[in-house]
């Protein structure tokens, strides 16, 4: 018996080996029928992937900084802190995140979408221009919320602010211009707080027409602009004529938005040619803003279009708000951040 048994026993423990060289083999078969189609798919959809050149974020943040209000698009409260709503799977989907919207389902939402912002990107650069009053605002410093809320931005290294100057087409008084400049210049002295500061000048409603005077007033602009420690160490020049302006004007600035429309003029106008058609320019000078995207510009057709900005300008803001878009963040904003982010 004993011997059968451990005939037995052996034959099993023969079987058994013979047995894991097979399932060790199929093993094998199996994963690498797993491994090749995969890694290929990868290697596909890291070519699909692909998105152009890298663009900055541009951000015109005409948002009221109530507490909360930029949480959109930067970090203040950390994921752990914020409350989990008590039934989430029910939760609606939060829509725009607007001044004064601190409900739950929007830290839900946050939460969701922690891999969507300026802390979370920290190899996307951001453009943000703060405007407290069509400008600097009427006082020295600006109120208790902003200079609370702006060292926040100016903290990350990814992040470039300017200073909204409105200019009225060349017309506004250069003086008033100067001193809005020079106000910005003084917050970090002013204030004692470094970090309460402006890298740049973004210069709001610049001509679009060539015109001598016009010249001189924008190349003055840019001389104080770029003489100006307290604006440093970018010193950085932004005009926005909203449409493509005479190229010598180009020059005189750092960037240029060339484009500020809806989505539907952007098609019409055929906007990737018109970029291209810009002479004397190169991509890394011109800015595009485009909102009033269709909700169904989404997915796989808002990537294709986020690409195709991507390749002709350096900085971009798209937006589905077709109002008020500089005063809230759009239901898609998330989507916008990780396609520049890819
Ligand atoms: C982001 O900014 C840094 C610092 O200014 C710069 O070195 C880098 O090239 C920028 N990257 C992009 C994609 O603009
Ligand atoms: C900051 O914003 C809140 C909410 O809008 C407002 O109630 C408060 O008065 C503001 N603080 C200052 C100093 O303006
Ligand atoms: C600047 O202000 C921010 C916001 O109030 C604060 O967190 C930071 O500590 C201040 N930095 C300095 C150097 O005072
Ligand atoms: C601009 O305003 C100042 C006063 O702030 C005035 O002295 C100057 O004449 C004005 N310049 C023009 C061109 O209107
Ligand atoms: C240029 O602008 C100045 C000042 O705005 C204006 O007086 C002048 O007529 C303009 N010249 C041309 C050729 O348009
Ligand atoms: C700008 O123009 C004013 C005269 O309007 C002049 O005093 C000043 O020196 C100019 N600044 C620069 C930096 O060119």
């Amino acid at each position: 018996m004993a011997t059968v048994k451990e005939h037995v026993r052996e034959r099993g423990c023969l079987r058994s080996r013979r047995s894991r060289f097979i399932a060790a083999a199929l093993v094998f078969v199996a994963i690498l029928a797993i491994v090749l189609p995969t890694s290929i798919i990868v290697t596909r959809r890291k070519d699909h992937n692909n998105m152009g050149p890298k663009a900055k974020v541009f951000v015109p943040l005409y948002v009221y900084p109530a507490p909360g209000a930029w949480d959109p698009l930067v970090n203040v409260h950390e994921p752990l802190e914020i409350p989990e709503p008590p039934c989430e799977r029910h939760q609606p989907p939060a829509k725009a995140t607007t001044v004064g919207q601190r409900a739950p389902v929007i830290y839900r939402k946050l939460q969701l979408n922690a891999g969507s912002r300026i802390t979370e990107h920290p190899d996307v650069n951001f453009t943000v221009v703060v405007n407290p009053g069509s400008g600097p605002g009427p006082n020295p410093l600006p109120d208790a919320n902003y200079t609370q809320e702006i060292p926040r931005l100016t903290a990350h290294d990814n992040v470039r602010v300017l200073g909204y100057v409105a200019t009225t087409y060349a017309k506004r008084n250069i003086s008033a211009v100067r001193r809005d400049i020079e106000t910005y210049a003084n917050w970090p002295t002013l204030s004692g707080n470094s970090s309460l500061a402006v890298r740049g000048i973004f210069f709001d409603e610049t001509p679009q027409q060539y015109n001598e005077t016009d010249f001189a007033y924008l190349d003055n602009l840019t001389a104080v602009v770029r003489n100006t420690p307290g604006l440093g160490p970018d010193n950085f020049v932004f005009h926005n004529p909203g449409v493509v302006p005479d190229s010598r004007y180009l020059s005189t600035a750092d960037s240029t938005v060339v484009f500020e429309a809806t989505y539907d003029t952007y098609l019409e106008r055929n906007g990737a040619r018109l970029f291209e058609a810009i002479p004397d320019s190169d991509r890394s000078q011109l800015c595009a803003v485009i909102h009033s995207l269709p909700d169904n510009v989404e997915g796989s057709d808002l990537r294709e279009f986020v690409k195709q900005v991507r390749r002709i300008a350096d900085e971009i803001f798209i937006t589905h708000l077709s109002t008020n878009y500089y005063a809230s963040f759009g239901n898609k904003w998330d989507d916008f951040v990780s396609l520049m982010a890819q």
